[in-house]
């Protein structure tokens, strides 16, 4: 059988597991496949979408900055996709049509919400770092298991504003307050670029905290980052984006290949052993 072709679009790419994380499963389920990392300027995502509608290309993924840009290229999103208006991956459905989906939240879900205790949610103050292209999809998870009391704050103030209008039932919090706010929080989500491999960090020593505070940071590379490593010394539950991205993976590849993968301990290890 011809071999079937998947990728990933974005910018910058070179640090995405994604290759190594599909070509797992497509070896463990006798698929033949390949995976390849695309790193494009917006003026091609026409171009690469139309190798999806033509068969050149069976999938893809989408990253940042490219989740929303994609939508006006695709004949209908679905799902969450919806909901947050982020694609992150793409296929063409048995019609014909450009289907783009949302498998963020399920990441989230699965990699997040389902790993800590959540009674008292009603209660619970959250607080996301961060409006880049994954915020929606946080916002929109944390939102329909049922917390109530979600804050955001993010450096650039339009940014925040801005999911905002699509989630009108959010606190917005002024960059240079997020030390202040986070004093009062009981789950604290890092949704921003800081902390990942060689960029840059934050600043904020985060003294004041509640000290059943839970840290979730969506980065996995390094898997643990500065903020992680200093919670962690002061025995502050923590928690990395590495299960969040597998599980985002595996519902993309099910939408792709109508098998679902399973996810097991040597796929965590090889991914780890990228990771080191
Ligand atoms: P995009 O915003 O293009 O979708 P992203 O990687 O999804 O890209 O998002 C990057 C996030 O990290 C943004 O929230 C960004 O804040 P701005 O909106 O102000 O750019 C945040 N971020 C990146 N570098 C940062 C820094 N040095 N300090 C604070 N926040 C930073």
């Amino acid at each position: 059988m011809m071999e079937k072709k998947f990728g990933i679009i974005g910018k910058p790419l070179s640090h995405s597991l994604s290759p190594i994380l599909h070509s797992y499963w497509f070896k463990k389920n006798k698929i033949n496949a390949n995976y390849s990392l695309i790193e494009i300027e917006l003026e091609e995502i026409k171009g690469i979408i139309a190798r999806i509608r033509s068969g050149a290309l069976q999938g893809i993924n989408v990253t940042v900055p490219y989740k929303q840009a994609v939508i006006p290229f695709l004949d209908t999103i679905v799902d969450e996709a919806k909901k947050t208006l982020s694609v992150n991956t793409i296929t063409l459905n048995e019609k014909g049509k450009l289907v783009g989906s949302n498998t963020d939240v399920y990441g989230f879900e699965q990699g997040f919400i389902s790993k800590i205790n959540t009674h008292n949610l009603k209660q619970s103050k959250i607080f996301v770092l961060g409006a880049g292209g994954v915020t929606p999809s946080i916002i929109y998870a944390l939102k329909k298991k049922g917390f109530e009391k979600i804050f955001v704050g993010n450096r650039t103030l339009k940014k925040a504003e801005d999911i905002k209008k699509k989630f009108p039932f959010i606190k917005i919090v002024e960059w240079q307050n997020i030390e202040l706010e986070a004093e009062s929080t009981d789950i604290m989500i890092n949704t921003t670029s800081l902390g990942l491999k060689s960029g840059d960090d934050f600043k904020q020593e985060f003294k004041n905290i509640k000290k059943n505070l839970i840290y979730y940071d969506i980065v996995y590379n390094p898997q643990e980052t500065m903020m992680i490593k200093k919670f962690k010394k002061r025995n502050i539950q923590t928690l990395n984006g590495l299960e969040m991205f597998i599980y985002q993976g595996q519902r993309s590849f099910s939408l792709w290949n109508k098998v679902n993968p399973e996810l097991d301990e040597d796929l965590k290890q090889t991914i780890m052993s990228e990771l080191k």
